[in-house]
């Protein structure tokens, strides 16, 4: 019983119940709402098998305990026809009411979503941040992913490297980026907000930072964002940011990109907008302290990231940290 309490104490601690952002059970989408559907059909199943398997054991123990001057073997009973149909037959039963819900949805989110109220976005992951590309807008963003409210997101997923999984809890299930192939999934916010996103497949030392957000934006509120990712403020706005904008030009446009600038390296993170991302690096929050802590040293951060440690003063982070702040 001490056992029993300890793994059931471990289990809600892994699975990090104790984040409300991050709860399948507060779902905010349509698909969401779905699955949970079909989580707690399994949830009262299971509830349900456990309560009567458990009321016929303790029946069992209680009713043919050995009883004072019983010393011979009880009767030995072999096969029972009746008993045995009846504990195959519950089962099918109970997995055909579980499997007719689980492959109805399953089929309904697989369907690619068409019609005026759809958008595509292909999601592009890598050890160990996210990037967001809106082919029918030609945007390309990376950590955030911004959707506009009540519009279905057809999801297409593709990995560069390793396999990685795509979660968001409050806006669907986890689906896998595997090498060779690209899987899909829709999705859908009904309300605006942030919705915390996790890497949900191990993928190296800093899976378990691989850390992304959805924004739903208001439509409004999306269709200026779309309009400042194509026309993007990228003059440095401070002699600071002058100066970080040449030491950017030295040192991380081999593998960044901005739009609107030179800047077209595909290693790493697309910057544009940079300083409207809530986080940096998907973990750290998107001020000059944490810019700077991130740039100084990555890999203290996010273990195993490909982003080196730059031979930099204090005075050069400071500089290309302002550079980045001023990207808006
Ligand atoms: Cu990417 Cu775990």
């Amino acid at each position: 019983i001490g056992l029993l309490f300890v793994m059931v104490g471990l289990l809600f601690g892994l699975t990090g119940c104790g984040r409300t952002d991050m709860s399948v059970f507060d779902p905010a989408g349509p698909v969401a709402k779905m699955e949970l559907s079909v989580i707690m059909t399994s949830v009262y199943i299971m509830t349900g098998v456990f309560i009567v398997a458990m009321a016929i054991l303790v029946y069992v123990l209680i009713r043919f305990r050995r009883r004072k001057g019983q010393d011979l073997p009880p009767k030995q009973v072999e096969g029972n026809n009746w008993m045995e149909l009846t504990w195959t037959i519950i089962p099918l039963i109970l997995m055909g009411i579980l499997a007719v819900p689980t492959v109805s949805t399953a089929f309904a989110l697989d369907q690619k979503q068409t019609g005026p109220n759809t958008m595509n976005v292909t999601v592009k992951a890598s050890q160990f941040w996210w990037q967001f590309e809106y082919p029918d807008l030609g945007i390309v963003t990376a950590q955030a992913l911004h959707i506009p409210v009540g519009t279905k997101v057809n999801l297409k997923l593709e990995t560069t490297d390793v396999m990685h999984s795509f979660w968001v809890p409050r806006l669907a299930g986890k689906t896998d980026l595997i090498p060779g192939r690209v899987n899909t999934m829709w999705f859908e916010a009904s309300q605006p907000g942030e919705y915390q996103g996790k890497c949900a497949e191990y993928c190296g030392p800093s899976h378990g930072v691989m850390d992304f957000v959805v924004i739903a934006d208001t439509p409004q509120q999306f269709q200026a964002w779309v309009q400042k990712m194509k026309n993007p403020q990228v003059q440095p706005t401070s002699a600071q940011a002058a100066e970080g904008e040449k030491l950017f030009a030295q040192n991380c446009a081999t593998c960044h990109a901005i739009a609107g600038t030179n800047f077209k390296g595909v290693l790493g993170p697309d910057l544009t907008g940079f300083a409207d991302r809530p986080k940096v690096a998907g973990v750290l929050d998107n001020n000059p302290t944490d810019v700077e802590k991130w740039i100084s040293d990555p890999a203290a951060i996010k273990p195993g990231t490909k982003m080196p440690k730059l031979p930099l003063n204090q005075q050069q982070i400071s500089a290309l940290s302002a550079f980045l702040e001023g990207l808006k």
